[in-house]
């Protein structure tokens, strides 16, 4: 199983939801890859962002990817791509070509059980509240999509 997330930057939302569910995964011994991607490219080849680093690391979670941007090509070498928020959504329906394509993608909030959200919200303005919020989000998305997967 092959797990792309999304965001606008990819140095916030979408490298901390892979990390958090690389952890998860393979706490339960789940051999799926993952990676993250952004549908604008300002961010290129840049870590992610420091406040984004820093609050995940105080939960254990390691997070060294390099920006990139999302590519024709993911939807082929992905089996299913998680957006952050309705906006990403749209542009990522927009890149795919085809109705198979299209149906790969999926709010990643679709698995929220805890929290009444449906997106992840930016935190790029925000406090560092807004970083842990993100963590807080992900994780019950994480803990509820492996559960939907295994039963554990
Ligand atoms: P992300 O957050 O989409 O969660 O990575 C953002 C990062 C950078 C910008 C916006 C959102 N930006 O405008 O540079």
């Amino acid at each position: 199983m092959k797990i792309l997330f999304v965001c606008l930057g990819n140095i916030c939302r979408s490298p901390t939801a892979e990390a958090v569910f690389r952890k998860k995964a393979s706490t339960l011994g789940l051999n799926y890859h993952f990676d993250s991607a952004g549908t604008a490219g300002y961010h290129i080849g840049e870590k992610s962002d420091p406040r984004s680093i820093k609050h995940a690391e105080k939960r254990g979670y390691e997070m060294k990817h390099l920006a990139r941007q999302v590519q024709v090509a993911d939807f082929h070498n992905f089996d299913l791509i998680f957006a952050m928020d309705h906006s990403n959504l749209q542009n990522l329906i927009q890149i795919a070509h085809t109705q198979e394509l299209q149906s790969k993608v999926k709010l990643l909030t679709e698995y929220s059980k805890n929290f009444n959200s449906d997106h992840v919200p930016d935190p790029y303005y925000g406090s560092s509240e807004a970083f842990e919020h993100v963590l807080d989000l992900v994780e019950d998305c994480a803990d509820h999509f492996f559960h939907s997967v295994t039963h554990k």
